[in-house]
């Protein structure tokens, strides 16, 4: 186990992510985490993450001196740097203007006869993001990076263990710092490296069986790959001690609530699928307007759950599938309302429950997706696309009727059906088809036709916030644009999307 100190960085869970990456377990605890605790995990490493002070700073967050005695080789990030060098005597100082205070990309030399800088090149970019300068460093620690700016860009006291890097290891912008992160956790710490995603399947389902007890749990089914996997593992831990709503409003991709049902059917939990379909659609007839749509289902969505939640009566927990990119958006502050989104699992204060079990909360999409395929969920639910919780609803453009739906669901399936066939789907990150409600004229056989158009939507993205519109080539879109004015009836016309996000979003309600 390596132990990640937390002192309010902003890359505190990304640090955990890359010490998994390299197979070697971690775990973050805060850092008032008090010393018996930490000693009693037997961590084979520390690492200090970087954090928002500056240690002079009386209130700033502070580490036991006595952490340095336990034998245990420390890596000081940013923050942590500073802090190690601040308790071991060093000195610490605001930097002056035109001194070492750095910001973004900085090119930076190492000395690789540091076990931290083992095999890597001798300069590379480095993120650095401090005001703060080490105008001294402590006895016994030599100075192993330096910046133009900054002689002291990392510090290493070898034969006690203890490194500190000013910029930022953990971010893809600073070169090889992945691999710096692997050397101290390979070279300094002596991690073999043997922990697998299997590990962690086995060990949340230790400490998920240890808090649950013999205990009910409740989880909302959205179909998703987080409330999945969530799932997944909760059925594997507790069996029929969990029950699963899934809410199936309707407004799902051709066949995707028979899948989500065949998927759990190994597992001896109390799998409720309410076919609410008609409800959803009864409450959307007429409705036009895309915000009043989300309201409407996230509300309706909710009132469903409830009904069911008091069938089932009092459960102790209620499980989420929060994933660590929610955490980190929901902290993130008071951006503008673009769309409602509403992700379904969302709290509801109705339900009586003791506590809420948050199993993938450390965990990012594509470990999520791994710790899905380790519980055998089928590949088709792990891989899925990101799919907005009040699904079809808002890709039929305007009124939805259920024959839109039908319509709709047909087109999006060829072209899921086309883009695979071409082996395409892992060059684009989400990518469906909308029906407008735009009808135009259009010829078949020898008669006149007014119909929909189909648009095709499809983007690359790393985060969703911003997005591009994917180069699909034009053969495929013709096989698409033929099939479905061919087997889907009431479409003439198929057009596809060009705008980026932004100014567009992706989805088009
Ligand atoms: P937009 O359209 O805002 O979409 O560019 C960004 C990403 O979010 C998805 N999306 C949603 N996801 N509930 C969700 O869980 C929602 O209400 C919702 N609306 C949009 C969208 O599919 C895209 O991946």
């Amino acid at each position: 186990l390596v132990l990640v100190l937390d002192f309010g960085g902003q890359y505190n869970q990304l640090i955990a992510r890359r010490v998994r990456e390299h197979h070697v377990y971690c775990e973050v605890k805060p850092y008032k985490t008090p010393l018996e605790e930490i000693r009693a995990m037997h961590p084979i490493g520390i690492i200090f993450t970087g954090g928002p002070n500056s240690v002079y700073d009386e209130k700033s967050p502070k580490c036991d001196p006595a952490l340095f005695e336990l034998g245990i080789p420390v890596l000081g990030i940013c923050y942590g740097c500073q802090l190690m060098a601040h308790t071991l005597g060093g000195e610490v100082t605001a930097a002056q203007e035109d001194t070492a205070r750095e910001y973004g990309k900085t090119d930076t030399f190492y000395n690789t006869g540091c076990k931290l800088f083992k095999g890597l090149p001798e300069q590379g970019i480095s993120w650095m993001s401090h005001g703060d300068y080490m105008a001294k460093v402590p006895e016994g620690f030599s100075l192993v990076a330096h910046t133009e700016m900054c002689p002291t860009a990392a510090i290493a006291d070898e034969a006690r263990g203890f490194y500190g890097v000013q910029y930022h290891p953990e971010v893809n912008h600073t070169e090889n710092g992945t691999l710096m992160l692997k050397n101290f956790l390979y070279e300094v710490c002596g991690a073999k490296g043997d922990w697998t995603m299997e590990d962690y399947k086995n060990s949340s389902i230790k400490s998920i069986r240890e808090k649950v007890g013999d205990g009910k749990v409740l989880l909302a089914l959205s179909g998703g790959v987080d409330s999945s996997v969530a799932a997944a593992l909760l059925a594997e831990a507790v069996g029929n001690q969990l029950t699963c709503v899934f809410v199936d409003h309707g407004l799902m991709r051709k066949d995707e609530g028979d899948e989500v049902e065949a998927a759990f059917a190994k597992w001896d939990i109390n799998f409720i699928r309410v076919d609410a379909e008609k409800r959803f659609l009864d409450k959307l007839a007429g409705i036009s307007d895309p915000e009043t749509k989300r309201k409407i289902i996230g509300e309706e969505f909710i009132r469903v759950f409830e009904e069911e939640g008091k069938k089932i009566g009092k459960v102790d927990y209620l499980v989420q599938g929060t994933i660590y990119p929610d955490v980190i958006e929901s902290g993130a502050g008071d951006a503008a309302v673009i769309k409602s989104h509403h992700n379904v699992g969302g709290l509801p204060d109705f339900v009586d429950f003791k506590e809420i079990i948050e199993p993938l909360r450390l965990l990012f999409k594509d470990e999520v997706r791994q710790l899905g395929r380790e519980l055998d969920l089928p590949e088709y639910l792990v891989m899925r696309q990101p799919f907005p919780g009040p699904g079809l609803a808002i890709r039929v453009i305007g009124e939805i009727t259920r024959e839109k739906l039908d319509i709709l669901r047909e087109a999006d399936f060829i072209f899921r059906d086309e883009v695979a066939k071409a082996g395409l789907e892992h060059t684009m990150n989400q990518y469906f088809a909308v029906l407008t409600n735009m009808r135009s004229v259009g010829v078949m056989g020898d008669g006149r036709t007014y119909d929909y158009t189909v648009a095709l939507r499809s983007v690359t993205t790393t985060d969703f916030m911003t997005a591009d519109w994917a180069r699909i080539p034009y053969e495929v879109l013709d096989r698409v644009s033929v099939r479905i004015v061919n087997e889907v009836g009431h479409i003439n016309r198929i057009v596809y999307d060009i705008t980026s996000k932004p100014p567009a979003t992706i989805e088009w309600e």
